[in-house]
């Protein structure tokens, strides 16, 4: 199974993910955290071009298709083989709500994307962007307000096509989780309380 993670930046993806994870785990669920972007060389691409800033939005989505493609056949689909629950920080939807209104081609993004397999589960955490801002506490590119704002949208669409499941982030870290683990663990068919 593939949990997926999503949010804008500094909605509490990182913290959310890795906890799920050692919470699975405790449970004696066999599961692993992984990221998108990745570590690999088209990660790393992606990355240094999101802290330049200008970057062509069509180039960067298929920069972002490409590193997923290596993502699955490296990383996801070995976990999987193992019979693991992968956590994975950024998926998927992370493309059709980013590249998606960063190219304005909200199909051709999903076009380009066909070969990754929808998440079994995902969450959007959703939180303002004046409180996901303060937790960041710096700006780069993808952090700008209004493009953030347009970025949230997109994903409470998504929640409204059924894709995704959202829960507030705006509260503490434990409220949060809380919430979380009322989504995800039932769907493991574990006890749906954290
Ligand atoms: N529920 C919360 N309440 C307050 N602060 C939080 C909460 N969750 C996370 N934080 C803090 O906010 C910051 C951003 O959290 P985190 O890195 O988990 O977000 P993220 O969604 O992974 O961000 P990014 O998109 O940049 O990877 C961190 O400093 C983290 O400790
Ligand atoms: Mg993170």
């Amino acid at each position: 199974m593939i949990v997926a993670i999503e949010g804008i930046d500094g909605a509490g993806k990182t913290t959310q993910a890795k906890r799920l994870v050692r919470f699975l785990r405790s449970k004696g669920v066999a599961a692993e955290y992984t990221s998108e972007p990745t570590g690999s060389a088209l990660g790393r691409m992606i990355k240094s071009y999101l802290r330049r800033g200008g970057a062509n939005p069509h180039l960067l989505a298929l920069l972002f298709a490409a590193d997923r493609i290596y993502h699955l056949n490296k990383v996801v689909n070995p976990m999987l083989e193992r019979g693991q629950v992968v956590v994975c920080d950024r998926y998927l939807y992370s493309s059709y709500a980013y590249q998606g209104v960063m190219t304005g081609s909200p199909l051709w993004v999903r076009e380009i994307n066909k070969m990754a397999p929808h998440p079994d589960i995902a969450v959007l955490l959703d939180i303002s962007v004046e409180e996901a801002l303060r937790r960041k506490k710096k700006r780069i590119r993808f952090e700008d307000p209004g493009f953030l704002e347009e970025v949230r949208r997109e994903y409470l669409r998504l929640c409204e096509a059924g894709l995704m499941v959202k829960v507030d982030a705006g509260g503490g870290v434990d409220v949060v989780f809380g919430e979380l683990v009322r989504v995800v663990a039932p769907r493991l068919g574990l006890r749906p309380s954290a």
